[in-house]
């Protein structure tokens, strides 16, 4: 069995500082990383910023600041974020590094060896803020400026010579292939819209520009740059060496396991980089999943619309594992979904705080006054404690199979069912009762820090500090996380010290409580 996983998130913009669409896209993929590492896995994790193109050079002039200069700048704030978010991720690629340049020119060339090149002169509509072309019946137009259906964007005349990509010639394999590969584009929705667009006939694509510099020359004709997204998809394969495709890191991890992304760049990833890799003859990625946007109010929050939450002010606020959790919890995974300070601030108190937290706390205090703070050695499982620490067992593998297809709210709502099972049976059995049996007492205390513990084990990709402070109770540190150990029902060492712990998460009072 592959026990290699190679998984991206877009590579962001640097035209603005990230915002809460940014910071989403790159927890789901922490989260995945996460969790297939304490399932053995050997991880690679890419993020980075995409540097060139029109829409960057024109945030540059408006900032009266050098293209690059401002590049630096920006794109340091990604990777701060990539910090102060605790992202696990492996390397942070950046498009105008010498690495992605040398690959892209590389990359071109297959391209122009394969006959899949041309010169020839593009006039159509172009969204410099979506970087895209569209056609007539993809634009409307309102107050007297023309604007693309899909995204809102205004888009531009353009006119001027420009390499084009025979994209027309891949519309037979692309269709093809996603038929034999029923699972590359994820969800099931997304993923009809895209082979009815391929369906509805794919036009050759240009790939060049000439009318500004911000860009990659193309190779033997430095009048022209090459196409930003042309450029940034290629992002995915320099990481790992390419055009070196002999050496270890692309032997492991391509093809990739995973490019998560949002809805909105779906077509560039199921479409356009898969042809480009067709022709390369380079092997496809397994998977594009195209999750959903997250609104404010009824729109996509960003940068363009002004309508952000900014995560910094959040995490500042709330602190990061509560902003990861709710992020997690609350968009359910695919779709669009709203999210505010008032929903994040009733997660963190009803599923955080009661839920999770009241749980550790309560088990360690009467195992602390009750078993002399140790765990309890002398134990004998009944029916009960055993029914509920086997509702982890029988599904290991189902959890596995779910995340594998990325189903994340499966993956939140096992471990929610987990909590309210646990405080539910904590409850029922009554240990408070039970001071003249000590066994008795003694095995549901075990049996409840099982329960924590396991629990634990599955919100550590989720919420990683808060795990490794709870795993702390029983001096349990990150290498000690092994997923297939939720089906073990002895993994606590009897009669060990029970190291108490702070509280975990405050409640918020809320004004009209
Ligand atoms: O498109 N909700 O960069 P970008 C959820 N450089 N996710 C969101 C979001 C929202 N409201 N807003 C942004 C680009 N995102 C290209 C990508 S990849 C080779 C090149 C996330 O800065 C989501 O992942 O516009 C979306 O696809 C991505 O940020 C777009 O980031
Ligand atoms: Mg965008």
């Amino acid at each position: 069995m592959n026990k290699n996983y190679y998984i991206t998130t877009p590579i962001y913009y640097p035209s603005a500082k990230p915002h809460m669409g940014h910071a989403y896209s790159s927890i789901i993929a922490d989260f995945l990383a996460r969790f297939k590492r304490i399932d053995g896995f050997n991880v690679y994790f890419l993020t980075g910023t995409d540097e060139h193109g029109l829409k960057i050079q024109r945030a540059a002039e408006n900032d009266n600041v050098d293209t690059l200069k401002f590049c630096d700048k920006i794109s340091q704030t990604f990777k701060d974020l990539s910090k102060t978010l605790n992202l696990t991720n492996t390397d942070f690629i950046r498009t105008t590094e010498k690495r992605h340049k040398d690959s892209v020119q590389h990359l071109w060339k297959e391209l122009v060896k394969n006959e899949d090149i041309y010169l020839s002169k593009y006039s159509g509509w172009y969204s410099v803020s979506d970087e895209a072309f569209y056609n007539e019946d993809e634009i409307f137009e309102e107050n007297g400026v023309k604007i693309a259906k899909i995204s809102k964007s205004p888009v531009e005349w353009m006119d001027e010579e420009s390499f084009f990509f025979r994209l027309s010639k891949w519309q037979e394999p692309l269709l093809k292939f996603y038929n034999e590969n029923p699972n590359f584009i994820q969800p099931e929705s997304r993923k009809n819209e895209v082979i009815s667009f391929v369906k509805s006939g794919l036009k050759d694509l240009s790939v060049s520009r000439k009318s500004f510099s911000w860009g990659i020359k193309v190779p033997n004709n430095d009048k022209h740059v090459i196409y930003v997204w042309l450029d940034a998809l290629t992002n995915y394969i320099s990481a790992l060496n390419y055009p070196n495709t002999n050496n270890d890191l692309f032997k492991k991890f391509w093809p990739a396991s995973i490019h998560l992304i949002g809805k909105d760049i779906l077509r560039f990833h199921a479409i356009y980089w898969p042809a480009f890799l067709m022709a390369a003859k380079i092997e496809l990625p397994k998977r594009v999943y195209g999750h959903g946007w997250i609104l404010s109010g009824d729109e996509k929050m960003s940068k363009s619309k002004g309508n952000i939450l900014d995560p910094i002010e959040i995490i500042n606020k709330y602190g990061l594992d509560p902003l990861r959790y709710y992020l997690v919890k609350e968009v359910s995974f695919g779709n669009d979904g709203n999210i505010s300070q008032e929903k994040l601030e009733d997660c963190i108190n009803s599923d955080l705080a009661n839920n999770y937290g009241n749980l550790c706390q309560r088990t360690i205090s009467f195992a602390v006054k009750n078993c002399s703070q140790k765990i309890p050695k002398k134990i004998n499982f009944n029916n009960e404690d055993l029914k509920i620490l086997d509702s982890f067992t029988s599904n290991i593998d189902k959890i596995r199979a779910e995340i594998d297809k990325q189903n994340i709210n499966f993956y939140i709502e096992f471990i929610i069912n987990a909590l309210f099972a646990t405080n539910k049976y904590f409850n029922d059995q009554e240990p408070w009762k039970k001071k003249d049996d000590e066994i008795r007492l003694n095995t549901i205390v075990y049996t409840t820090l099982e329960m924590i513990r396991k629990i634990t084990f599955m919100l550590y990709p989720i919420i990683p500090d808060t795990s490794l402070k709870v795993l702390k109770i029983f001096d349990l540190k990150d290498k000690d996380i092994v997923f297939s150990s939720i089906s073990k029902h002895d993994f606590l060492k009897l009669d060990s010290d029970i190291n108490p712990i702070d509280i975990l998460f405050k409640k918020i009072e809320k004004k009209d409580d």
